[in-house]
């Protein structure tokens, strides 16, 4: 039996790790690793392959950056070639991005059995190209691998047959409880901060960074902020292509502080020992439940309303005195407080790979 992996940008490669360690226990079952290039750049792809124990890729379609349509059907291209060669027995895609949609497509017209790990989740807002992603991976996979009962409640929904659906539990978190005790202060001392004392910020999505007025906005903000409580922002690449574009000025870099794309070991390391967390990314809203951090996320909705509903996370959506508010309350000690949801318990990598072995 062999199982292919594709991944290609950087929230992929935390998802596929614990999968493929999983399925490495089932003597009868092959796999390999195909990368598409998506993301490309060391600090966001090949650290990410060192720490989290991924093997190299067997495959880099080296595709890059690009629109949404020539991206996707570039990675089509070639990943059918790839496809058409390996004939592999299932074919399982991660979470939300171009490189995940587009390996579906690629399978289901080739009536190859694709899995869709992390299915399920919605925005509701079809303006977030994400959200175009996920529905689609969903409508065509074979199985649909679930973090949580509202991943299901959503596919039963769309008419998704029941049994197609795992509810299996969060794979990002599997990574997370691999890694923790391989995290120390290390990154947070090297940039003179002290626990608690500092925010951890992250912003990439277009709503927030591809519109100047914006994200001059929220710029303005978090120099506000920093005037109580040190900022700390490791850049996208998009994001630092906007700043630089636009040429946008930091007031003062020495409590608004700029750093190149971390690791995940030393991002982790940061988000531990923040006060709180001001992302617009999907993947920290859940990790900063699991962690017990405040998080204010810079997004109208989410597809990870269980965050909201049980962990620590805030929408504060695109009201930026929301934003100054809930920053204050955290720091006064009347902040929200949250729970784990259930099954985020580092092991759905093995549940994935019980079903998988059984499907096969
Ligand atoms: C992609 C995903 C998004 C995910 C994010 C995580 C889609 C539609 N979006 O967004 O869901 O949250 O990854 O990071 O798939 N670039 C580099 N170096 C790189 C990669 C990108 O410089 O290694 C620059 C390029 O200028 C590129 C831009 O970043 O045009 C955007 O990259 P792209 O992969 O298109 O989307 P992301 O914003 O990274």
């Amino acid at each position: 039996i062999y199982v292919l992996h594709i991944v290609g940008a950087r929230p992929n490669f935390m998802k596929a790790a614990p999968v493929m360690r999983a399925l490495a226990r089932y003597p009868e079952l092959s796999q390999k690793l195909v990368h598409t290039g998506q993301h490309y750049d060391a600090n966001m792809s090949e650290i990410f392959f060192r720490q989290l124990g991924l093997p190299a890729p067997d495959f880099n379609l080296e595709v890059g950056s690009g629109s949404h349509a020539w991206q996707t059907a570039q990675i089509m291209m070639r990943f059918e070639e790839i496809v058409l060669q390996e004939r592999p027995n299932l074919v399982l895609v991660y979470g939300d991005v171009n490189s995940t949609v587009a390996a579906a497509l690629v399978c289901a017209k080739l009536g190859i059995p694709v899995g869709h790990v992390e299915a399920g989740l919605r925005s509701f807002d079809r303006t977030m190209p994400e959200e175009i992603n996920r529905l689609i991976t969903d409508q065509i996979a074979d199985l649909l691998f679930t973090p949580s009962q509202d991943g299901n409640d959503n596919l039963i929904g769309e008419g998704v047959a029941p049994e197609k659906i795992h509810l299996v539990g969060n794979v990002m978190i599997d990574t997370l409880v691999h890694l923790l005790p391989s995290v120390n202060g290390r990154c947070r001392q090297e940039l003179h901060l002290e626990p608690k004392k500092f925010a951890l910020v992250t912003l990439h999505r277009p709503s927030n960074v591809d519109d100047r007025e914006r994200f001059a906005a929220i710029l303005k903000t978090l120099d506000t902020i920093s005037r109580n409580l040190t900022c700390v922002f490791p850049v996208h690449p998009r994001t630092r292509a906007r700043l630089q574009e636009w040429d946008l000025a930091i007031p003062d870099e020495s409590r608004l502080r700029l750093l190149e794309p971390l690791g995940y070991l030393d991002f982790l390391g940061l988000m531990q020992e923040a006060a709180l967390v001001i992302t617009d990314s999907g993947g920290i809203q859940e990790e900063t439940t699991f962690l017990g951090i405040p998080c204010l996320t810079l997004r109208k909705n989410t597809e990870r309303p269980i965050t909201v509903g049980v962990g620590t996370n805030i929408l504060v959506g695109e009201d930026l005195e929301h934003l100054e508010n809930e920053t204050q309350a955290i720091l006064n000690g009347t902040g929200k407080t949250g729970g784990v949801p259930p099954l985020w318990d580092g092991k759905a990598g093995e549940r994935i790979a019980e079903i998988v072995c059984e499907y096969l």
